[in-house]
């Protein structure tokens, strides 16, 4: 199994348009690298493709990357897209994929429903893209040699869906956010790029996997509101923090698996190649991702 990195920022990426913080600060000045955002690319043999999240920044995604790029006149290795939440982090970039290309976007019920009701998404002609509704807890051929299977971790329902004035409950556990196991040669991945908590089911099901690319969000809870940037907490936003003793290195500590951070958003500090929390993530055995990355299982 091939993955590659398309996008390892959460959403806004870095640097973000209307940000100054530290980090977009250094990453406009080239001193750390630029990240878009939220998206990997997985294939069974190199050939066929798909990407897992549609990221706005997808059309440049692609472009980065030859594995990916049309093979003649018109098309794409791309053959399906998968989905793991209805944010506008992972769909605003299926407004990229229109063009009359084929490919299949996998999904919840419940995430396809985001899409059903929103008419810009009709942009996708049916005639080339099929949606294809995806039960939890069942393995499906993603691509062929490529088998997938979604399963829900706590979350919440898109931002731009929630109820005006209501606290969200942000620990949901359905078809609003899942994550996706791959597996392909005896192989295993998983893949979480949004997750409120980790659950005994959860650690044990990436314990089964060669790797697992985690949500990185934030290394702190009140990071944004630390950094001046925000007024919301990680888990507000549906977002585990991976410091601390409740964070997601401490909850899936002793695990087999390699361990990736990916949505990271750009407030964070494992972002600084120098920091304190950028040495800890890797002591404990994570590293960050970073776009175009490869990994070969
Ligand atoms: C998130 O991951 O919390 C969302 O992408 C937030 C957003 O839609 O901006
Ligand atoms: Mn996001
Ligand atoms: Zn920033």
């Amino acid at each position: 199994m091939r993955i590659l990195v398309l996008g390892a920022a959460a959403g806004g990426g870095l640097p973000q348009w209307n940000c100054g913080c530290r980090n977009c600060r250094d990453a406009r000045d080239g001193r750390i690298p630029t990240l878009t955002q939220s998206s990997l690319a997985v294939s069974p043999d190199g050939e066929r493709w798909a990407v897992l999240n549609a990221s706005p920044d997808i059309r440049a995604q692609l472009q980065a990357l030859p594995d990916l790029h049309p093979r003649n006149l018109r098309g794409s290795p791309v053959e399906a897209v998968l989905l793991t939440n209805g944010d506008i982090d992972h769909i605003a970039g299926l407004l990229t994929l229109r063009e009359k290309t084929s490919f299949t976007l996998h999904a919840t019920a419940g995430i396809l429903d985001v899409l059903a009701a929103n008419r810009i998404f009709d942009a996708l002609d049916p005639a080339h893209v099929s949606r294809s509704p995806v039960p939890l807890d069942a393995p499906f051929e993603l691509v062929a040699g490529l088998t997938a299977e979604l399963f829900a971790v706590p979350g919440k329902v898109p931002l731009f869906l929630e109820e005006d004035g209501q606290e969200p409950q942000t620990d949901l556990l359905g078809e609003q956010t899942v994550g996706v196991e791959l597996s392909a040669g005896g192989r295993r991945a998983c893949y979480v790029p949004g997750c409120a908590a980790v659950t005994p089911e959860l650690r044990e099901r990436l314990g089964r996997a060669d790797i697992v690319f985690f949500d990185g969000t934030v290394w702190d809870d009140e990071e944004m509101r630390a950094t001046g940037t925000g007024r919301k907490t990680g888990r507000r936003m549906g977002h585990l923090p991976i410091g601390g003793q409740d964070g997601s290195i401490a909850a899936l500590a002793g695990i087999a698996a390699r361990k990736v951070f990916i949505h990271i958003n750009n407030t964070n500090p494992i972002l600084q190649p120098d920091s304190l929390q950028r040495a800890y993530v890797e002591g404990e055995g994570w590293s960050v991702a970073q776009d175009g990355q490869g990994y070969s299982l």
